[in-house]
Parts: C-alpha cells; sequence; structure tokens
C-alpha cells in the first residue's frame, strides 16, 4: 500500500512539472537526446524556418516550395530572410528559440560558426533540422538530420563533363570559375569536387577564379572583370545558373558568344537557366533541387511522432544537356 502511494505521488509530481515546462518544449518532449515526442496534432506545430536570403532564382524557388509545403500540411511556418547575412540568420534562430517554436529549420549562409546559437537550441530543447546547406559542427547532436543536394558531387558532375569535352585537347583549356558566396557549403563543395574531376587532365586549368555570391550582378561584374583580365578564355563554371546568367550578358556586351567562343557550365536548372541551355547559350548544367519542402514536411512529422530520422538525406539530382533541357522546359515547375 505505501509503495503504491510512493508511486503515485512520484508520477503526480512528473505530470505537474511538465505541465508547468510550457513554452519551449523539454528534450524528451522533442523526440530530443533522449527520445520521446511530442506527438503533437500538427495544426498545433509551430516550426521558425530561417532562409538564407533571395539571392537566386533556386532560392526564390525553394522558398515557394517550404511555403506551400507548409500550407498544405497545415502546419504554421514563421518564415525570415537573412539577406545573405550569418548574424540576421543567428538573430532569427535566437528569436525563434524565445518564441518557444517546435523546430527550427534553417539553411545556413556559410558553414562556420553556428556552435553557440545551435547549443542555445539544444539546451531550450528545440530540434534543428538543417536544409540545402550544412554546418561544420563537430558535434552531431545540435542537428537532427541535414536534407539537401550533395555539393560535391554536383562540383564533380560538372568538371566530368568539362574532362569529356576536352579529352583530346592538345593546348591548354582556360578555365574560369564564378564561386558562390565565400564560406558557404556550395561554394567550397562545388570547388573541391570541380578541381578533384579535372586535375587528371594538365591541359584544363582553372586560371581565374572568383566570387559572384550566387547573384546574377554578381557573375555579370565578376565576368567583366576576367575578360578585361585574362587574355583568352575558353571555359566558364559558373556555381549556379544566375552567374552563368550574368556571364552570358557579360560574354555577349564584349562581342563574343557565349556556348561557342566561350563554354559555359552551371549548377542548378532553374527555368531561366534551363532556357539559356536550350538556346545554346550555356552547354551544360548539374541539377540541384530546390523542392525541399516534403522532405522537410516529412522530417517534421517523424520527429513529431517520435521515429528516427537519417542524419543525412540526400536529393536525387540529375544533368542537362540542350536537347535534354528542351525537352524538360515545358513541364519544369521553378
Ligand atoms: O545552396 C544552394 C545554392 O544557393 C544554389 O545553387 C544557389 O543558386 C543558391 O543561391
Amino acid at each position: 500500500m505505501r509503495k503504491t502511494i510512493v508511486a503515485f505521488a512520484a508520477s503526480a509530481l512528473m505530470l505537474a512539472l511538465t505541465a508547468c515546462s510550457g513554452g519551449a518544449a523539454t528534450p524528451a518532449a522533442t523526440g530530443g537526446a533522449s527520445g520521446g515526442a511530442p506527438n503533437k496534432a500538427l495544426d498545433k506545430l509551430v516550426v521558425g524556418f530561417a532562409q538564407v536570403g533571395a539571392e537566386s532564382g533556386w532560392r526564390t524557388a525553394n522558398t515557394k516550395d517550404i511555403q506551400d509545403s507548409f500550407k498544405t500540411a497545415g502546419i504554421q511556418l514563421k518564415f525570415s530572410d537573412a539577406q545573405q547575412k550569418q548574424e540576421n540568420q543567428i538573430k532569427a534562430i535566437r528569436s525563434y528559440i524565445q518564441q518557444g517554436v517546435d523546430y527550427i529549420a534553417f539553411s545556413p549562409v556559410v558553414q562556420t560558426g553556428w556552435d553557440a546559437v545551435l547549443n542555445e537550441a539544444k539546451a531550450a530543447g528545440i530540434p534543428v533540422i538543417l536544409t540545402d546547406r550544412a554546418v561544420d559542427s563537430q558535434d552531431k547532436t545540435l542537428y537532427k538530420t541535414f536534407l539537401g543536394s550533395d555539393f560535391v558531387a554536383e562540383g564533380k558532375k560538372a568538371g566530368d563533363w568539362v574532362t569529356a569535352q576536352y579529352k583530346d585537347a592538345t593546348s591548354t583549356v582556360n578555365i574560369v570559375q564564378l564561386e558562390g558566396t565565400t564560406g558557404s557549403a556550395p561554394a567550397i563543395d562545388r570547388s573541391s569536387g570541380f578541381a578533384d574531376a579535372i586535375k587528371g587532365n594538365p591541359n584544363l586549368k582553372v586560371v581565374a577564379s572568383q566570387t559572384g555570391d550566387f547573384t546574377r550582378a554578381g557573375g555579370k561584374q565578376v565576368m567583366e572583370a576576367f575578360l578585361k583580365s585574362q587574355p583568352k578564355i575558353d571555359m566558364v563554371f559558373a556555381q549556379n545558373d544566375d552567374m552563368g546568367l550574368g556571364a552570358i550578358e557579360a560574354i555577349e556586351a564584349a562581342g563574343k558568344v557565349p556556348g561557342k567562343d566561350i563554354k559555359i557550365v552551371t549548377v542548378d536548372a532553374v527555368k531561366d537557366g534551363m532556357q539559356a541551355l536550350s538556346d545554346g547559350k550555356i552547354n551544360f548544367i548539374v541539377e540541384c533541387s530546390p523542392l525541399l519542402g516534403n522532405q522537410l514536411i516529412d522530417v517534421v512529422k517523424k520527429l513529431n511522432a517520435g521515429t528516427p530520422v537519417e542524419q543525412r538525406i540526400v536529393t536525387e539530382e540529375t544533368t542537362f544537356t540542350a536537347e535534354q533541357a528542351k525537352a524538360a522546359l515545358p513541364n519544369r515547375k521553378y
């Protein structure tokens, strides 16, 4: 009898503590390290999303897809645009922590410098989901999963195409590279994948490489400078479509024919890029899918239900030649 009373009192105390915790959920209640799950009704869940910005067609499509997916799933989304500034993203994440959202998702503008704010989210018991871009944190318990593309593979696919194009070259092929945002995962990984793929052919030389910050204006400006400083350019590797489209403007303004006088390879495969590919101004595109909304919803639902999620979820992607772009364009969603 005495044992029963003690057990009853302990359960009552646990219940009282759980009820009082209110606002920010405990790790156990959010499917955190200790394993439990909130199992909330979907219309009661709140997710805070800290977006990079609106730097490219890809990003615009990514934002739309995420917002549409949350609407369809009936889950409340709080959204912020960091205008490509890490300090803005950190502020947004801190504000989501204060508001006691159920989950925080974000696409880190750069790879480094996240441990402090991720530890704050962990201490508040709010699980974090990385979408699109990775962080370099060694402590893998700071986030539940990272879902998005394999950027090294994307760079390698671009480099493999260049290598195949110039396999019979007997003289130097001068390549210029338009890099994405300095310090961002796609810029770092695409550069290394590309370099790795072309390293077997000593004729393939990257003669200049500079950031265009993933924007059309940035790509144009850097390409204008390259055209002035480089006596001969055979090939552009633009790490996204927007920078490639900016490069096309610069090449045309310099009186050259993009796709012929200077070949162009890009990454993304957004509609504008695919149109330029089908028009012969771009020669090859490696796809990077911005449609991550449904995968994110899936992760949120799983965490809510206490179902384990993979530490890494890789998006499936393909590549496009001009002919393939022509065939795909009528049904391209973004
Ligand atoms: O992180 C994905 C990259 O960011 C896309 O390739 C680029 O267009 C975007 O700005």
